[in-house]
């Protein structure tokens, strides 16, 4: 996977360029110049470095913003930006009739009081599930969707659970059938496709169900926190302002951008670099069975219908479709999961993709003990049958251990709770 994982090397060097190289004007501009990295314009950095300057601690906490970020309608998605695509969009997704039986819509798992997760470990529709809910909100931002990158648009990460025995159960009949058969929901269509569910083909509906569903998804974004206040009060140089910042924040802040290094994976003004890593969550289930994590995201996506390669992306030039025609197998992508954001993460306990662990605080622990020895350990690998537990081997993991003190811990979970909006945006 050349294309992939140089992406990440490229920002994770960067990241490292600006905690402890003090790269300045880097970080503000985001992970879009990562080519800057690449051409070899920004020294490389290794751990391990000493500590940030004060002028680069500044440009990387900078780099976390501004939010929102713009953005614009999702070129592979006809209805998107369109406020009755949003409006029919927000009646299906709180619908339970696209569901094999009746009883599961997507707010059964997506709460908007729960910051659009389902505060489980892992998600219990018409079966308990694999995974943890990941929140909805702010997911217009990201370029692959579920914690393995299954699915790489918004509609089909939409349509997805729809399908999935456990969550909906449905089959993409019932659906279109559901859509062309109640008169509220073929009507709904006629509005926003400006033609009857009828004359469409099954495969077609399906999708612009997807595509309705997350034109509404798309309206959810995060409002600002007193980390943005905070952020901005830094751009402008107000320090009457910036004092308005909880002390143990900008602490936890400041390992967060610096000795702690948390901001080589969870990058930029989503906190996530957008792509896949391993953290030392076990990958094994309670039932003995192994989440393979991205190894199986990227099979579920090449082999997907509703993938930016397939016929439903309504991107003519298929410039959107890139970033999925330059994915491929490899062994590095057992047992990844995706870099998750971080905004509101205090609303969306329990945390990690098999929601293991309980609280914020129980995060930070995990990251102060971890043992990159023993990151390889956890993980049954790759080259055999899936199982079979290789000895450790030197790991390329940026993670070190951070033996953490207790003020320290408090301080980075008093920042993390920064991140969370004071008033929603929606
Ligand atoms: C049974 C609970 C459940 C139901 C019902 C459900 N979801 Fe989800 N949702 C999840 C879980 C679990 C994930 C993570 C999936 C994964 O990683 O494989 C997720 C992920 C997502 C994502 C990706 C978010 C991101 O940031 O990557 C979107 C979008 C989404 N769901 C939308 C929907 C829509 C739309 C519906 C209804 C059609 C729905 N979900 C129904 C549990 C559910
Ligand atoms: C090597 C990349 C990397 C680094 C460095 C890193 N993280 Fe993470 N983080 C991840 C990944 C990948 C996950 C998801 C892992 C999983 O579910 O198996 C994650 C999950 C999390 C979560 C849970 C979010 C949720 O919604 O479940 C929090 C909180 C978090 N990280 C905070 C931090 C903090 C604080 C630091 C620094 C001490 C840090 N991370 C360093 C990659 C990283």
């Amino acid at each position: 996977m050349p294309f992939r994982s140089a992406t990440v090397e490229r920002l994770r060097g960067l990241a490292l360029a600006v905690a402890l190289c003090g790269a300045s004007t880097l970080a503000a501009q985001g992970p879009h110049t990562a080519s800057a990295m690449a051409s070899g314009a920004v020294p490389a950095a290794k751990p391990g470095r000493p500590p940030a300057s004060d002028a680069s601690v500044r440009e990387a906490i900078l780099g976390h913003g501004p939010w929102p970020p713009p953005s614009s309608p999702d070129p592979s998605n006809r209805v998107a930006g369109s406020a009755a695509a949003a409006r029919f969009g927000h009646k299906l997704f709180f619908d339970p009739r696209l569901s094999t039986d009746g009883t599961v819509a997507c707010s059964t798992c997506h709460v908007p009081e729960f910051g659009y997760t389902d505060r489980r470990p892992v998600a219990v529709g018409l079966a308990p599930t694999d995974r943890n809910t990941k929140s909805v909100v702010d997911a217009r931002f990201n370029r692959w969707f579920g914690w393995s990158g299954a699915t790489d648009s918004l509609w089909a990460a939409s349509v997805r659970p729809l399908l999935d025995p456990r969550e909906m159960g449905s089959a993409e009949r019932h659906v279109v059938d559901r859509v062309r058969r109640e008169p509220d929901l073929a009507s709904g269509y006629r509005r926003v496709f400006g033609k009857p569910a009828d004359g469409v083909d099954d495969g077609q509906l399906f999708a612009d169900i997807g595509k309705a569903m997350a034109a509404f998804q798309a309206t959810l974004v995060s409002g600002r926190s007193a980390f943005d206040d905070y952020r901005d009060a830094l751009a402008r140089g107000d320090r009457r302002a910036q004092a308005r910042y909880p002390a143990d924040a900008l602490r936890g802040l400041q390992l967060f951008v610096g000795r702690a290094q948390c901001n080589l994976c969870h990058f930029g003004p989503q906190f996530t670099n957008g792509e896949f890593d391993k953290v030392g969550i076990s990958v094994r289930r309670p039932d003995g069975r192994i989440d393979w994590g991205r190894h199986d995201g990227i099979k579920a996506l090449q082999s997907s219908r509703f993938s930016l390669l397939g016929r439903f992306n309504d991107d003519p030039a298929r410039r959107t479709a890139q970033s999925t025609r330059h994915v491929a197998l490899t062994n590095e992508a057992y047992g990844q999961f995706r870099v998750p954001g971080l905004r509101n993460v205090a609303r969306t306990a329990p945390y990690m993709h098999d929601g293991s662990l309980a609280t914020l605080t129980d995060v930070v622990r995990h990251y102060s003990t971890i043992d990159a020895v023993k990151l390889h350990l956890a993980m049954p690998h790759s080259h055999g049958e899936p199982g079979d537990d290789l000895p450790a081997r030197p790991t390329d993991s940026v993670l070190r251990t951070l033996d953490l003190d207790e003020r320290e811990i408090a301080d980075l979970v008093a920042f993390l709770e920064s991140l969370s909006e004071r008033r929603p945006r929606r």
